[in-house]
């Protein structure tokens, strides 16, 4: 009797022991199979039982069910932690944060004509002007008569034009603008006008029908050439993010006087000299001067109280420069490859 007691202590012990250290579902049947199945030790010896005698055999039978409820509880135990611990790693593991918000594949980037046109916009704000946006299409005397270029004038050579059927025009310059500008606001009047603009040309490396221009119109008492020249250098400097020089040259627009080029030292080179300056160290960026009096005088500024400055200047070219580009087809070729370097 003593034996078949330690018998079953020892089985307790050892089936406690392996249960407590068993690491894996997968062995769970295994210690079953050894523990309680049909060939295990503690079966072998509660099929003895029945043979003992009979004060024994009660003694040892309880103790017998005993050892293997016990391991059968321990071993259920052991299967249902490891099951817990299953389960808590797979949702460790695949937990999925519906709070972040979801990847949205890149497609797309903002064209750099439109982000360039932000941020000249942002830098004359600061500065206090005023950006009108200009009629794509436009008459006759807004493009032309307002802006001292009348019916029969040889300027008009100078912007090929395109005609509506019914005479009007796809705006040839951003001047379209400026004697509704003149009107809208009384002086102090600090305007830009950044729009599309058309002209009937062959296309080339430096020549588009289509192409954005920035007007500037500033009238005011006491305005000179030197506010005007301040005033680009600021915003040059600006655009670029590096200090530049800027100088006038003259030339003639029929809506200024004097009228001129502005000319930028060369953003590429620093007035090293390189072939897009062509070895002078000088941009020619714009066209500018003050306001012609008779084009003050037909947008109802008194002139004899007055002056003011205008520019115009190309878009495309500033973000060439800016960016090295030396081909402005490639702005409007669709081409996702150029557009996605401005992301
Ligand atoms: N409108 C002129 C052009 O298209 C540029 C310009 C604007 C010149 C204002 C002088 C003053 O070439």
């Amino acid at each position: 009797m003593q034996d078949t007691k330690t018998t079953l202590k020892d089985i307790k012990d050892e089936a406690s022991t392996k249960i407590k250290s068993l690491d894996s579902l997968d062995k769970v049947q295994e210690l079953h199979v050894e523990f309680l199945g049909r060939k295990s030790k503690l079966n072998t010896v509660l099929r003895t039982i029945k043979d003992l005698d009979s004060d024994q055999r009660s003694d040892i039978g309880k103790l017998g069910n005993q050892v293997k409820q016990y391991v059968t509880k321990l071993l259920d135990q052991r299967e249902q932690e490891l099951k817990d611990i299953k389960l808590k790693t797979a949702l460790n593991q695949e937990w999925i944060d519906i709070t972040v918000p979801g990847e949205i594949p890149k497609v797309g980037a903002i064209h750099p004509i439109t982000q360039l046109l932000w941020k000249t916009e942002k830098i004359f704000e600061k500065m206090g002007f005023e950006v009108f946006l200009p009629n794509e299409i436009d008459d006759d005397y807004h493009n032309f008569e307002s802006v001292n270029i009348p019916k029969g004038h040889p300027a008009r050579d100078a912007w090929d034009t395109f005609w509506t059927e019914d005479g009007n025009i796809l705006i040839t310059h951003t001047s379209s603008m400026q004697n509704r500008v003149m009107r809208r606001m009384k002086p102090p009047i600090r305007a830009i006008v950044p729009g599309k603009c058309f002209r009937n040309e062959a296309t080339d490396a430096r020549h588009e029908h289509t192409f954005y221009q920035v007007e500037g119109v500033y009238v005011d008492k006491g305005i000179t050439l030197k506010d005007m020249l301040g005033t680009l250098k600021v915003f040059f400097e600006a655009f670029f993010e590096k200090e530049v020089e800027v100088k006038f040259m003259p030339d003639y627009f029929p809506f200024v006087e004097p009228g001129g080029q502005m000319a930028l030292s060369c953003v590429l080179c620093d007035m090293k000299g390189c072939k897009v300056c062509k070895e002078t160290g000088w941009l020619e960026v714009l066209g500018c001067g003050m306001i012609h009096p008779d084009v003050l005088s037909q947008a109802g500024v008194d002139s004899s109280i007055y002056s003011g400055f205008a520019w115009g200047f190309g878009l495309e070219r500033l973000i060439m420069l800016k960016n090295n580009i030396e081909d402005m087809r490639i702005f409007h070729s669709g081409d996702l490859r150029f557009i996605q370097q401005f992301s």
